[in-house]
């Protein structure tokens, strides 16, 4: 399974990075908002340091305006994935960005048939939005087995990106489900390596040692 970070925080990244724990990343509109920067420069700046796929989200909502702005981010660097909402629009301007060889990862997906369109439209990733399912009572998990069943029924390749991730449980069920690719944010990553008694027995091991006088280097 690859890890996406889902920020545009470039010193976040740059920790995750020295970690090994970043495949990719995503940001979005709110993200940019949240860096305070410029969308261009920051973007860049990310796509020098992680060489997998940096998705940056057009914000037009009509298709001839989504391909002029695609174009535009696409020019950033190779391994940029050009993010496009789930609408009409921006299913016809997925397949036409995939058809000129660019990444594209379909955001804000809510059910099966649209994972089901963007698909067909050629997108190389498909974001279905888990948590923001899960705020509203419905189960995002669901979808994720859902979207993994129809794409393994026809063989599609567009991979399963996990997105809108809240917790660390949530990794590990989309891992179980088969989603190919998780995007959470800095803190959520990171919390993966936490377990209590990992505390507890490092600070038995470190105290014992003390004790004994043991000294390898
Ligand atoms: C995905 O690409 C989105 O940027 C993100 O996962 C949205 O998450 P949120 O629901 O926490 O804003």
């Amino acid at each position: 399974m690859k890890f996406f970070v889902d920020t545009a925080d470039i010193d976040a990244i740059r920790e995750l990075h020295e970690l090994n724990m970043v495949d990719g990343v995503t940001t979005n509109p709110s993200l940019i908002m949240k860096s305070g920067r410029d969308i261009f420069e920051v973007t860049r700046e990310i796509c020098e340091m992680v060489s997998g796929p940096v998705s940056a989200e057009v914000v037009a909502t009509e298709y001839e305006q989504m391909l002029a702005e695609g174009r535009k981010l696409a020019e950033i660097a190779d391994n940029i994935a050009i993010k496009v909402p789930l609408t009409l629009d921006g299913l016809r301007a997925c397949k036409t960005f995939s058809d000129e060889g660019h990444m594209v990862n379909v955001t804000l997906c809510f059910s099966a048939n649209q994972a089901l369109l963007a698909a067909k439209a050629g997108a190389t990733f498909i974001s279905p939005f888990i948590g923001r399912m899960d705020d509203i009572n419905l189960d995002g998990l669901d979808l994720i087995a859902d979207i993994r069943r129809i794409y393994d029924n026809y063989g599609y390749e567009t991979q399963v990106l996990a997105a809108s991730i809240r917790t660390p449980n949530h990794i590990s069920d989309c891992a179980k489900i088969g989603a190919d690719v998780i995007t959470a944010p800095p803190a959520v990553l990171k919390g993966l390596a936490n377990h209590p008694l990992t505390d507890k027995g490092l600070a038995a091991f470190v105290a014992d040692a003390e004790k004994a006088g043991i000294k390898i280097v």
